[in-house]
């Protein structure tokens, strides 16, 4: 009876430990399920652009995506007003501008590799090359880095909607 009962309290507190157990992994599949702190609402991400560095790539994520966020440095910015296309690819916010671009290849959808030392990504499966702009340089790739949709609201940018700037890149053939 004796022995009964102590299986009985070996059996509960056996069962309170996977209890415990059970709900500390369920807690931490749900942190890795939880969105990033850059995820405010389901299929938006808003950034803070003042959180980034001249000449250097972040990649933030969007719907899955990797997005490629890169802070133009002064040489950058003249080097793009020498070319149209380039400047057109650019996001002003303030005195900034951003190279935003989906992170995927045109190519194949490798992700390409960001050099700061040559300012330059060079996509390592086929050798495909775009500038600090994320226009193509080298082929295979048929066109420069895709730009997601996004809205500027003050110093933040909301990907996911599709502000102003964003709908005349697309009319004007800058990101498809
Ligand atoms: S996938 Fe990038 S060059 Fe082919």
């Amino acid at each position: 009876m004796e022995n009964k009962s102590r299986r009985g309290f070996m059996g509960m507190a056996f069962g309170a430990v996977a209890g415990v157990g059970a709900v500390a992994s369920l807690f931490a599949m749900k942190k890795s399920w939880d969105p990033l702190p850059s995820v405010k609402a389901a299929g938006f991400t808003t950034l803070d652009m003042s959180a980034y560095n001249d000449n250097e790539l972040i990649t933030e994520k969007w719907r899955g995506k990797p997005i490629f966020v890169l802070k133009q440095d002064v040489s950058m910015v003249e080097t793009a007003k020498k070319s149209i296309q380039e400047l057109e690819r650019l996001i002003k916010i303030g005195d900034s501008y951003y190279m935003v671009a989906i992170g995927l290849c045109t190519h194949l959808g490798c992700i390409p590799g960001y050099r700061e030392s040559t300012k330059d990504f060079l996509c390592a499966c086929h050798g495909g090359m775009y500038d600090a702009t994320a226009s193509v340089t080298k082929a295979p790739p048929p066109r420069g880095l895709d730009i997601p949709p996004f809205k500027i609201k003050g110093s933040t940018l909301v990907l996911g909607e599709e502000g102003p700037e964003y709908k005349k890149m697309k009319k004007t053939g800058v990101t498809l």
